[in-house]
């Protein structure tokens, strides 16, 4: 075949192959590069984490770093010529292409050159990479799992947080698993820089002052952040909070809040009547006149149902629930007068929401959209939901969070959507979700809020489910 071959077709193929060989190069080459800024030490400078992960007691016992970097500083060297000798003679064949197709090439000299020039030099670089030693865990069955976040995040404690925790004494748990994996949102990805800036502190020492850049996070989806080794700020001047008896219905010590990332200074300014109360969200929430009246007045709306018969719908049954939404904590207040346990959700969204809801006496629970609700399934007696689940919500992420719902909802809990508002021609979409569990309906009203924007309220009841 090779002799059937003209001269030219030989030259050709000769380029092809050469061509072939460089395109491999180059990827080997970008490939290799990006694994030298790694092993140079860039990611790997801690010699802590190094000797966290790769500690006597696993499997990655005699791996050493230093050599491994030093043999790919060796392959890269020898791929690096060998780039530069291929592009030389490219270049010169094609300066002289006229005269090269008059001149012989045989397929002896062809030979040769790949033996020598390429393949020689290919071969010793892949024996140099063959001889590292990548860390791999040993037992088939290990759940140890190099972390692929490990080599992301260059601030120490995020690192040393992510890294998983081998229980001692090699123990495994009922699942089989080898240690502690520390999770963090995988936005925490996206948001690196905002991250490190919060992770970047020195152990023991006070942390900055910044859970609203931690707020930031966990709203934008970095759910659940790291957990931090430095000491908390609080207020210079806590005061012991009001007793039971009194903390539930007066406004707490303004002394007992930090208030340097909110607008306001202290509780006063946060009424509703201040324009530059910094908070949008429930705004009369931290007056108690209107708080009072909440749930238990004669409210002339229809859409305001009262505890009172919610509580009657289920004599007795109602003992523990959630309130899922924005606001200070006043609905567990009234349930507790009741003997019901509530735990209500928040978020300091410009206003001390969740430090409210403590000095009240109330178990405030600090948690975004974005996450499980951390209870059980088929735990909870009521779920009311005010004043944060409104339409502005996507719908498919309000199907998530109305499944979970479900979930934690015993049969024969029940749910109370409390004035859920939408747009009038997302109603239907709105309604569809909220009916989509054969929920037994107690009440269900629909009253118009302005001209194109309606108001749901309704009391549902989960049915059983014996499958
Ligand atoms: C090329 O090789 C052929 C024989 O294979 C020979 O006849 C010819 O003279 C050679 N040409 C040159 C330019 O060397
Ligand atoms: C791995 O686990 C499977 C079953 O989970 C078992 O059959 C197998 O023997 C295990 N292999 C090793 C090397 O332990
Ligand atoms: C609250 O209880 C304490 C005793 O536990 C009592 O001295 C105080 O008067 C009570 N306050 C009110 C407002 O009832
Ligand atoms: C709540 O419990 C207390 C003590 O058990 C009882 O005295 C009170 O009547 C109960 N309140 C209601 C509304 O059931």
């Amino acid at each position: 075949m090779g002799c059937l071959c003209s001269r030219k077709c030989r030259m050709g193929k000769l380029l092809a192959w050469l061509q072939m060989v460089l395109g491999f190069l180059v990827i080997a080459v970008s490939a290799m590069s990006l694994f030298r800024f790694y092993s140079a030490g860039f990611f790997w400078h801690n010699d802590d984490i190094c000797r966290h992960f790769y500690r006597p007691a696993n499997a990655y016992v005699g791996f050493d770093l230093k050599a491994m970097s030093e043999r790919f500083e060796e392959v890269l060297d020898k791929l690096d010529q060998l780039q530069e000798k291929l592009e030389a003679t490219v270049q010169k064949i094609e300066k002289n292409k006229d005269g090269l197709s008059k001149a012989n090439i045989t397929m002896l000299e062809h030979k040769n050159y790949l033996e020598v020039e390429v393949i020689r030099p290919l071969y010793s670089a892949h024996i140099a990479l063959r001889q590292i030693r990548i860390p791999k865990a040993e037992e088939r069955n290990s759940t140890v799992k190099e972390d692929p976040l490990i080599n992301y995040f260059i601030v120490e404690e995020i690192r040393k947080y992510i890294a998983m925790k081998k229980n001692r004494f090699g123990k495994t748990n009922i699942y089989g698993s080898e240690g502690i994996y520390n999770t963090i949102g995988h936005t925490c990805v996206l948001m690196k820089k905002e991250l490190e800036e919060y992770m970047d502190y020195d152990v023991g020492a006070y942390c900055n002052d910044d859970w609203n850049l931690a707020q930031k996070l966990m709203i934008s989806g970095c759910d659940p952040l790291p957990r931090r080794r430095c000491l908390t700020r609080a207020s210079k001047l806590f005061q012991k909070p009001y007793a039971i008896n009194e903390s539930l219905w007066r406004i707490p010590d303004g002394r007992n809040v930090r208030w340097s990332k909110y607008q306001c200074r202290n509780f006063d300014c946060l009424s509703s009547t201040n324009p530059k109360r910094g908070y949008s969200k429930c705004s009369g929430c931290f007056e108690m006149e209107k708080e009072k009246i909440k749930w238990v007045g004669s409210s002339s709306l229809p859409m305001d149902f009262l505890i009172k018969d919610v509580l009657d719908t289920k004599p007795g049954e109602i003992r523990i629930g959630l309130d899922f939404g924005v606001g200070t904590g006043t609905f567990a207040a009234r349930m507790r007068e009741q003997n019901v346990t509530i735990i209500s959700t928040s978020l300091n969204l410009g206003a001390p929401f969740s430090e409210m809801i403590a000095l009240r006496g109330l178990v405030p629970l600090y948690i975004t959209l974005n996450q499980r609700l951390p209870f059980f399934d088929n735990t909870m007696d009521l779920i009311h939901t005010t004043g944060f689940m409104d339409g502005w919500i996507d719908f498919q992420l309000m199907d998530f969070i109305l499944y979970d719902w479900d979930r934690i909802l015993r049969p024969g809990g029940l749910l109370w959507i409390d004035r859920f508002f939408c747009s009038r021609k997302d109603l239907n979409d709105y309604m569809y979700m909220f009916l989509q569990f054969s929920y037994r309906k107690h009440k269900w009203i629909l009253t118009p809020k302005s001209a194109d924007e309606v108001y749901l309220s309704a009391l549902l009841e989960k049915p059983p489910r014996s499958i």
